[in-house]
């Protein structure tokens, strides 16, 4: 009587993504209801996400006949590529494009009923690589099939505005010295004439015009790719090889994300996490720290993201001094 009475406790309390309930019933999963949509009113969204697939698919048409670089994906390019088996779902997170949140999201969708509120969940658990499984830990054969038949996304976010945010986040912050110590002592060191001892040693007041000569300077990459929060998200989520079904945007965060939630079967349980950051990087601020950067250096850093801006469809900013 005992075991019959828990049984009926947890049919009631049970998680909706507890392994029994959790996926879509039967037909179709979040990749064939994008491609064939069942709800009228999703139409004009299915039509939007076609054009921006075009527009990546277009980009990499064009570099590639430009580029006489050719490269094979390994799996250690696949790092960033987070899997949720049971929607059959592949994120690939960029830092600085909300990926906090949309790992906290991926941990409520693969946890098995562990977790019912992404915002329960402390940032940095979120950050702790065992808590997700990503593309690369799988065999070559379970990679090609998840490839194929899973919904691929990723959040991007218009570049210089995400390169101003990580800026902000890793080196004007005092709380966390471990940006200051692995970059900021190196950029001090390359960037300023006449730096004191004490800033050497502590790396901790980069200057943007500094984080900005250490980042087209060349050797900076010809010693060690870029790292991931100023990184491309060409670089990190090879847009040009996978297929990406659904690109997001930072800018319409809140209806692409919940878009993709509909996708998967669980806009009745779960609808991404909103927030209103005032500390939040905005193009007017963006413009501000551009002012101080030699318009060389403009366009030597527009180099570096071109392909992000074209690829995602952002316009080359209009505070921009080129000539
Ligand atoms: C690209 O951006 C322009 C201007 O913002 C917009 O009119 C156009 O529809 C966008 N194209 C795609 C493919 O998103
Ligand atoms: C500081 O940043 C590093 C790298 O992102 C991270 O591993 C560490 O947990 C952070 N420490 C604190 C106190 O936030
Ligand atoms: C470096 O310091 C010396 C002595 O204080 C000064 O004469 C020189 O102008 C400084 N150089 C730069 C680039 O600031
Ligand atoms: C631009 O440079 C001036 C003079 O060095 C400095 O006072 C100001 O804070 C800088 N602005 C930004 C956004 O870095």
């Amino acid at each position: 009587m005992l075991l019959f009475l828990s049984y009926c406790f947890a049919l009631m309390h049970r998680n909706p993504f507890a392994s029994d309930v959790c996926c879509r019933k039967g037909s179709k999963n979040a990749l064939q209801e994008l491609y064939n949509p069942t709800q009228p009113e999703y139409a004009n969204t299915a039509v939007l996400h076609q054009l921006r697939r075009d527009q990546v698919l277009e980009t990499c048409r064009v570099y590639s006949a430009t580029s006489r670089k050719r490269r094979v994906l390994t799996p250690g390019d696949l790092k960033h590529l987070v899997v949720d088996e049971d929607h059959e779902m592949i994120y690939c997170y960029v830092p600085k494009v909300a990926c906090t949140n949309w790992k906290r999201v991926m941990m409520v969708l693969t946890g098995r009923g562990k977790y019912s509120d992404p915002m329960g969940i402390p940032p940095n658990e979120a950050h702790i690589p065992s808590n997700l499984k990503t593309l690369n830990q799988y065999s070559i054969p379970e990679i090609n099939h998840r490839l194929k038949s899973y919904l691929k996304f990723l959040f991007v976010r218009e570049p210089f505005e995400r390169l101003v945010s990580a800026y902000r986040n890793k080196f004007t912050r005092k709380y966390n010295t471990s940006f200051h110590k692995r970059f900021g002592t190196k950029i001090v060191r390359r960037q300023r004439k006449n730096a004191t001892q004490e800033a050497l040693h502590s790396g901790s007041d980069v200057k943007f015009e500094e984080f900005v000569g250490y980042l087209t300077d060349p050797s900076t990459q010809r010693e060690e790719p870029f790292n991931e929060h100023w990184q491309t998200v060409y670089s990190l989520c090879h847009p040009c090889h996978i297929h990406y079904d659904l690109v997001g945007k930072y800018e319409t965060l809140e209806e692409d994300s919940n878009y993709i939630l509909w996708l998967a079967g669980v806009s009745d349980y779960l609808r991404f996490p909103t927030y209103a950051k005032s500390t939040r990087t905005t193009d007017e601020m963006t413009a501000e720290f551009f002012q101080n950067i030699s318009s060389q250096q403009q366009m030597q850093l527009f180099e570096l993201y071109k392909l992000d801006f074209l690829m995602f469809n952002y316009s080359t900013p209009s505070y921009l001094k080129m000539e």
